[in-house]
């Protein structure tokens, strides 16, 4: 897959890493433009490369957004973004400590009002980076595999963000929409960087999801349950097929 990723700190570095591990191909981009990211392409090799923000959102089929949630003007322009798959791994931190109060939004809602025609997926936000770099396992089965959480609208681009986090050895586990599911990948969650496995995942979901009645929106609770329920495998295999993972 062609990859943008904006943000080339900890979490777009580590990222960009894995993925040209992986035999993807990433155009990776800052603030302060390509030449400040020389050193980290040589060190992704030839499927690694830098460019401008646009440029980066330009290039992918998937662009990952890893940049300080408060810095908006770090997102590029809706048309850029339109119609591509956008994994939104950031978190509403404040530059002073905090979070911001998103009322009963959550973060990756804000960000989709900013790009309305992307294809938002909330991932990667809730694993801490070193984590990231590594814990990934491909030679475990898939349930086993230390778990990334993935919520969005949209289930091809849900798909495509699961077999992506698939291919650099990690397990995908859906918390459901992105109202729902990305309020339960909020930071102060009880799943957030945590080391479940996708299985530990899926256990603690069903003992402990209904503690999390009174902080969920109304009827989020039996949909959440009811997207942790099917033993759906990715990507787009029958449950109990090959190695591929059940989320
Ligand atoms: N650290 C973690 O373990 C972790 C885990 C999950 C999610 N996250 C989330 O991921 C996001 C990034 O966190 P991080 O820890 O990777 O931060 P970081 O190490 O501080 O890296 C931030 C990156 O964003 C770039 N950036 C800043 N302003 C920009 C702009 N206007 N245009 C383009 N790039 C810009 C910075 O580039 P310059 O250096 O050129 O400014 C830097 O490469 C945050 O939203 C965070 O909540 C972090």
């Amino acid at each position: 897959m062609k990859i943008g990723i904006l943000g080339a700190g900890r979490i777009g570095a580590t990222v960009a890493r894995l993925f040209v591990a992986a035999g993807h191909e990433v155009v990776i981009s800052n603030s302060r433009g390509p030449e400040s990211l020389r050193a980290l392409v040589a060190e992704l090799g030839a499927r690694g490369h830098a460019a401008s923000v646009n440029e980066a959102a330009a290039f992918g089929e998937a662009t990952l957004l890893a940049v300080p949630w408060h810095l908006a003007a770090a997102v590029p322009s809706s048309n850029l973004l339109r119609g591509k798959i956008v994994i939104d791994a950031m978190n509403p931190y404040k530059p002073e400590g905090g979070f911001y109060d998103l009322g009963d939004s959550t973060s990756s809602e804000e960000v989709l009002k900013r790009l309305p025609e992307a294809r938002m997926v909330k991932a990667f936000n809730t694993i801490y980076y070193e984590h990231l770099a590594t814990r990934g396992r491909k030679d475990l089965p898939v349930e086993e595999r230390h778990a990334i959480y993935l919520a969005s609208d949209d289930l091809p681009a849900k798909d495509a963000v699961a077999t992506l986090i698939e291919s650099i050895g990690f397990a995908p586990v859906d918390t459901g929409s992105l109202r729902e599911g990305g309020r339960l990948q909020q930071p102060e969650s009880p799943i957030y960087n945590q080391t479940f496995t996708a299985r530990e995942a899926r256990a603690f979901f069903r003992n402990e999801l209904h503690k999390l009645a009174d902080v969920l929106p109304d009827g989020a609770l039996p949909r959440a349950l009811e997207a942790l329920g099917p033993l759906r495998a990715w990507p787009n295999k029958p449950p109990g097929s090959g190695k591929s993972g059940k989320y």
